[in-house]
């Protein structure tokens, strides 16, 4: 036996012990040896805080304190890491800055919490000399943290587009399939526990963007700015323009999107139309995938599960080993919280929806009458936005027989965004426009 097996092993503390919490202590049962020989000591689960001691009791077993008050798994000396595994911006944010000033370092899959207050919770991390680690906030198993923070450091950081949401990509997947309308398969997401009972976070956006903010903090060096980010979620989805796209070669995901612009950085979660050959439209169901493209690098994929007790353990584990090998070594020589060090963050600013540049996708519902495409697109010309594609159905087919209107599909080249509000603007004026324009974004991701 070498001599850092023979340590005592390093003395975690959950607070809660829900789908992740299990999933930790199980795995960390079960692969204890390999774990230990890879952290040069033993990781092992000595206190759990949970509502219900029960349950608690019957994940762990007897070897293991379960408390109720979390506090008490803060105030124990012995323990030596702090798992949050409880979420949302209230009592976590209180438990996480007290495990902090108690001189523990934390890990934690509360990417709510760090989208939100990150520039608070590290800052009191750095002046007390702890490492926090936050690996399963973002796309659940998916080693994404560290492949931005460690893996890609040569680079310069160009864009990262994710699918970084299972309940939504799981929705698309089902609306495509089945030709369905979002509510429908909300329902049926929530009737086979792949949405929750009030899935909002999920549904608006709101989960990517904090996802998003996360990664766009490590790639650019700067602060989390989830204030600063745009959120579209996919309740306003139509069937019907999911179709349309594939009809156009491509398919609708719901992105988290950062990227380096001339004045700043984009920030955005919407959904957007990818080409069908790209290997980010075809992950499908539940799954998440992060693109990134880096300039020495180009661009790179990680796919598999977002979300689930084992997968997001396996981060979370990830996390423990990592501090496990760190904690004893000098606060100075670990890797920066945020890939960057604290003193030589960048002051980059997230630029304003109106100045982000891409392309579009536009559906008009339009009267079927003549000029009525000569109008639009001349519109489109004087606005200085160039035509990639026209798609116009025929109108028996849109509105029934002897329909006297029809869908007007566009996709535009890349625009600025505030030049495309302004000109839709003018489109929707036209008494030949019948019904709110749909847009939405298209990312080639070339
Ligand atoms: N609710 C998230 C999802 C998983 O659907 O991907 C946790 O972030």
């Amino acid at each position: 036996m070498n001599a850092t097996s023979s340590m005592k092993p390093i003395q975690v503390g959950l607070l809660g012990i829900g789908t992740v919490g299990s999933g930790t202590f199980n795995v960390l049962q079960r692969n204890q040896e390999e774990i230990k020989r890879r952290a040069g000591r033993g990781i092992e689960v000595t206190m759990v805080a949970a509502r219900n001691l029960e349950r608690a009791r019957s994940i762990v077993g007897d070897g293991v304190q379960v408390v109720v008050d979390a506090r008490a798994v803060i105030a124990n000396p012995e323990i030596d890491i702090v798992v949050e595994l409880i979420g949302g911006y209230g009592i976590a944010k209180e438990l996480v800055l007290e495990a902090i000033a108690a001189g523990k370092h934390v890990v934690t899959a509360n990417k709510a919490l760090l989208a939100v207050h990150g520039t608070e919770i590290f800052a009191a991390a750095q002046t007390k000399g702890v490492m926090v680690a936050f690996e399963a906030a973002v796309a659940g198993g998916i080693p994404i943290i560290k492949a931005l923070r460690e893996g890609l450091t040569a680079n310069s950081i160009q864009w990262i587009a994710g699918i970084i949401n299972g309940t939504t990509n799981f929705i698309l997947s089902e609306m495509r399939d089945k030709g369905l309308d979002f509510a429908t398969v909300l329902q049926e997401a929530q009737r086979l526990g792949y949405a929750e009972a009030d899935p909002t976070f999920d549904i608006e956006g709101v989960d990517a963007a904090h996802k998003v903010t996360l990664m766009s903090a490590i790639a650019f060096g700067m602060p989390v700015q989830f204030d600063r980010a745009h959120v579209e979620g996919i309740t306003k989805l139509a069937a019907q323009d999911i179709k349309y796209a594939e009809q156009l070669g491509y398919r609708i995901k719901l992105l988290g999107i950062t990227r380096r612009a001339k004045d700043g950085i984009e920030l955005r979660v919407h959904p957007s139309l990818v080409p069908a050959k790209r290997l980010l439209a075809n992950v499908e169901g539940a799954m998440n995938a992060v693109v990134v493209h880096g300039d020495a690098v180009g661009t790179t994929l990680y796919y598999g599960k977002g979300a689930g007790s084992e997968p997001t353990a396996s981060s979370v584990i990830a996390d423990l080993v990592d501090i496990t090998r760190l904690h004893s070594a000098d606060a100075a020589h670990r890797v920066p919280y945020l890939a960057f060090h604290p003193n030589a963050m960048s002051d980059l600013v997230v630029v304003p929806m109106r100045e982000v540049v891409t392309s579009y996708y536009l559906r008009l519902r339009v009267a079927d009458e003549a000029g009525v495409l000569a109008q639009v697109t001349g519109l489109l010309a004087t606005a200085g936005i160039s035509i990639d594609a026209v798609l116009q159905r025929e109108a028996d087919e849109v509105g029934g027989e002897g329909s006297t209107q029809t869908d007007l599909i566009i996709l535009t080249h890349n625009t600025r965004e505030g030049t495309l509000d302004d000109a839709m603007a003018q489109l929707q004026s036209l008494p030949t426009v019948l019904a709110p324009i749909v847009r939405i974004r298209k990312e080639e991701l070339a």
